[in-house]
Order: structure tokens, then sequence, then C-alpha cells
């Protein structure tokens, strides 16, 4: 078996690409909530739909977009296989342990990944299909992105499912990150609470990040 194939079937390969994926996943989280804090600008929603006409023009930042779907795509089918392939092992004498059961988070990954998805399933087709084939009206010569989300964000029900949404997201993170650098063996006994200190922020700077702009817009509505 090629180390190819193996990389892709085996338990150990597969969480290689899910740590892999899943940190290049969080960079793309970083520069969304970043281009997203615009929202929070009293300047009727100027910026943000600037920055999100660059963003939706920009070629370079297109063909990133689609190489972070795709590696998206593979991070939830290779997370289903290894859960599948794990389940299976159980009870098997000298199965190999990938997964650390010994947290709520560590636990139920597969399930929070899989209402994370459907999180972005929902969400794409809120603001990422409106965006690019929506029909919008235009504020200051580029399509407005942010009335859009002004008028998402005034719906307490969509606002406490965004809320939620985003409490599921930073628990998914709090382990993923930890067992990310553990897979990916980039710990030392020495920055084993440092890595583990900056997985614990990322994941709760990410997640109140996200959360506080539905709160914010619909306090300010
Ligand atoms: C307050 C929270 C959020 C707001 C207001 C927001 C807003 C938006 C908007 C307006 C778009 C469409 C514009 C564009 O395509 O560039 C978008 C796209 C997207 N969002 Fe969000 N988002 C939020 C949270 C999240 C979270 C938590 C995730 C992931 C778990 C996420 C993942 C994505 C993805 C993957 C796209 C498509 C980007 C692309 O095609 O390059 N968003 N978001």
């Amino acid at each position: 078996m090629s180390w190819i194939s193996t990389l892709f079937t085996s338990s150990i390969g597969r969480k290689v690409i899910m740590s892999l994926t899943g940190l290049f996943f969080v960079v793309f989280l970083l520069v969304h909530l970043i281009g997203n804090l615009q929202l929070l600008h009293a300047d009727g929603g100027n910026a943000f739909n600037h920055y999100a006409e660059f963003m939706a023009h920009n070629g370079l930042i297109q063909g990133m977009s689609w190489v972070m779907k795709f590696l998206f795509g593979l991070h939830a089918v290779q997370g289903l296989l290894l859960w599948r392939q794990n389940a299976s092992a159980k009870g098997q004498k000298y199965a190999v342990k990938v997964t650390n059961n010994t947290t709520f988070a560590g636990r139920n990954m597969i399930w929070l990944g899989i209402l994370l998805l459907v999180f972005l399933i929902l969400h794409m087709g809120d603001f990422w299909f409106q965006m690019h084939y929506g029909d919008l009206g235009e504020l200051d010569g580029v399509k407005d992105l942010a009335k859009l989300v002004a008028i998402k964000f005034s719906s307490p029900i969509y606002v406490g499912w965004y809320v939620i949404s985003m409490i599921i997201l930073g628990i998914h993170l709090w382990h993923g990150f930890d067992s990310a650098f553990q897979t990916l063996g980039a710990r030392h006994p020495k920055y084993d609470g440092l890595v583990s200190g900056l997985g614990k922020f990322f994941a709760i700077a990410l997640a109140l990040g996200f959360a506080i702009i539905p709160i914010l817009m619909f306090i300010n509505h």
C-alpha cells in the first residue's frame, strides 16, 4: 500500500488529514471573523459591503475560497469515515486508540461536527448564495449584503441559533486544537501548556467573536 493510500485509509492517516484541514479552516475563520467585525461599524454597512465585494471578485481570494471548501469537505468526509472505523475497531483486542474519550468534547466530536455542518449549509444558503446569486439591492455602488445580515439578525430565533452554533464551534475547537497538535507530534513537555493554552484561547476568542456580532446587531437594530 503506498503512503498516499495509507494516509487516506488508516486511522492515523485520517487523523493527520483531520488535523491539517482543521487548522487550515481555523485560519479561514480568523480572516472571516476580522472581516465580519466590520458589521459593527456604525456606517450603515458601507465598509463591510465594500470588503465583501472585494472578497467576491478577487481571483486569488476566490481560488483560496474553493481550496478551503474542498479541504472542509475532506475534513467532514474523513471525520465520518474515521468515526465509523473507530466504532468498528471497538472491542478488538489490538485496536489502536486514536481518540481521546476522556472529555465531553472528545467523546462527541462527530456529533458536534455534524451540527456544525448543518449550521454551515444553512449559513451558506443564507449569505454566500445570496451574495453571489441573490438579488440584493445596492448601496454606494456595491451589493448591500450588510442589509441582508441586519434583517437576519433582527430575529431573536435566528440570533439564538447563531449563538448556540458558536458555543458548539467553541467546544469542537477546544478539543480539536489540542488533538491536532497531538496528532501532528508538535508537542514537547516544555511547550505543552503553551500549545494547550493557545488552543483554548483561540477556541474561546473565535466562538465569542462570532457570537457577539449577531447579539450586538440584534440589540442595536
Ligand atoms: C456572526 C457570524 C457570521 C457572520 C455574520 C457571517 C457572515 C457571512 C457572510 C455575509 C458570508 C457571505 C460573504 C462571502 O461569501 O464572503 C459568509 C460566508 C461564509 N461563512 Fe460566514 N459568517 C459568520 C460565521 C461563520 C462561521 C462560524 C463559519 C464556520 C463555522 C462561517 C463560514 C462561512 C463560509 C465557509 C463562507 C463561504 C466563504 C467563501 O465562499 O469563501 N461563517 N459568512
